[in-house]
């Protein structure tokens, strides 16, 4: 005897990026290298004297508070999670459901809409203005009017076109709406500014940030959120008890000691991107102008899925994006290293012969 699953769940597919075994993986935005060996060697020190016996520090105290003061704001103002989606699901658990909505500016990170429909909250499509998909404060004044929605993602840098929102479209989608503006900012180590600096109490900011990509972290799956302290709240009342681990607790509070690092890798993959860019602007491909580790592209001429495969052939893969709204023939690829760039941009220049 089987059980059918909830009917509005019945025809949804997961969300998955091909996982295929190449030499060469641009697919997923991760950093190109791993953290610093000081950091290792300091979370391997960690590991031979924890008590794993005992559960984590529920409320992950030590790391909350490094992450506000990395951030100039306060403890109560932080709440961490399993990765930025875990953010996002536990947002949605608290103010999402059935009667509530969220609205999205299609083209962006799927899982916006995905974690949205996953927890019964309707999703509300607007798109975004032609040229590249950029935003802008009457489009969103415009759009947040009509939907009324419980919540409003944007993305800045937006994934997947890399471009950055403005602090106007901040101010429009908050002035527009009576509910949450949530901004992902996964990549904001890119963007020279961050809407941190609107989250306050009185307001309804919500900003979702990840150890996963700048951080070089995604295996440790560690994101967290600066929101206002009732937001916070809110959160902790839908987490499971105990979800941060303590090797994640332990890792992220180490993680931060090594921010130059970071910002030095954030550097090299911005002087790396220019050099992809250059590649690809040589070829017959038209490309969005990106802020972000990851450039979204589209072949002029031959078939999207024939050149992504014709790619993993080379040992190289990227994301395939041509079944994303408004993306069709669209691929994306993530800055590597500086030889796994070159051999993207060879096997492309291949790939469109
Ligand atoms: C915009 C955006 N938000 C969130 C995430 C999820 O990151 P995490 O690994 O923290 O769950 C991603 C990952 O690709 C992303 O692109």
């Amino acid at each position: 005897m089987t059980v059918e699953v909830r009917p509005d769940l019945g025809l949804m597919q997961g969300y998955h990026s091909a996982q295929v075994d190449v030499e060469v993986r641009l697919n997923t935005n991760e950093s190109p290298e791993g953290p610093p060996p000081e950091f290792v060697a300091a979370l391997a020190e960690f590991v031979t004297t924890a008590e794993f016996h005992r559960y984590p520090d529920r409320s992950a105290t030590a790391l909350r508070a490094a992450i506000a003061a990395f951030h100039g704001v306060r403890a109560d103002q932080v709440f961490a999670a399993n990765g930025s989606n875990e953010v996002l699901q536990c947002l949605l658990l608290a103010f999402g459901g059935p009667s509530r909505s969220a609205l999205v500016f299609e083209p962006t990170y799927a899982l916006h809409s995905h974690i949205s429909k996953i927890t019964g909250t309707k999703v509300i499509t607007a798109t975004r203005n032609d040229d590249y998909y950029s935003l802008d404060p009457a489009l969103v004044t415009a759009a947040v009017g009509a939907a009324d929605p419980t919540i409003v993602f944007l993305c800045s840098p937006n994934n997947p076109t890399g471009m950055i929102e403005s602090p106007e479209v901040l101010d429009a989608a908050l002035a527009a709406s009576n509910g949450l503006v949530v901004v992902d900012e996964a990549y904001g180590q890119f963007s020279a500014w961050s809407a941190i600096e609107r989250v306050n109490d009185d307001d309804r900011v919500v900003v979702v940030r990840t150890f996963s990509k700048t951080w070089a972290m995604a295996g440790m799956r560690l994101g967290y959120a600066i929101a206002p302290v009732s937001v916070i709240e809110a959160l902790d009342a839908v987490a499971l008890p105990y979800h941060l681990d303590i090797v994640k607790q332990a890792a992220g509070l180490l993680a931060l000691n090594y921010r130059d690092q970071m910002n030095a890798r954030v550097a090299s993959i911005v002087e790396e991107r220019g050099r992809i860019v250059a590649g690809l602007a040589a070829l017959p491909v038209d490309l969005w102008p990106s802020q972000a580790n990851f450039i979204l592209f589209r072949p002029q001429t031959g078939d999207s899925k024939s050149i992504w495969q014709k790619l993993v052939d080379s040992s190289v893969l990227v994301r395939d994006c041509s079944s994303w709204p408004g993306l069709d023939s669209c691929l994306r690829v993530t800055v590597g290293t500086p030889a796994e760039n070159t051999r993207f941009l060879n096997a492309l220049t291949e790939a469109l012969v």
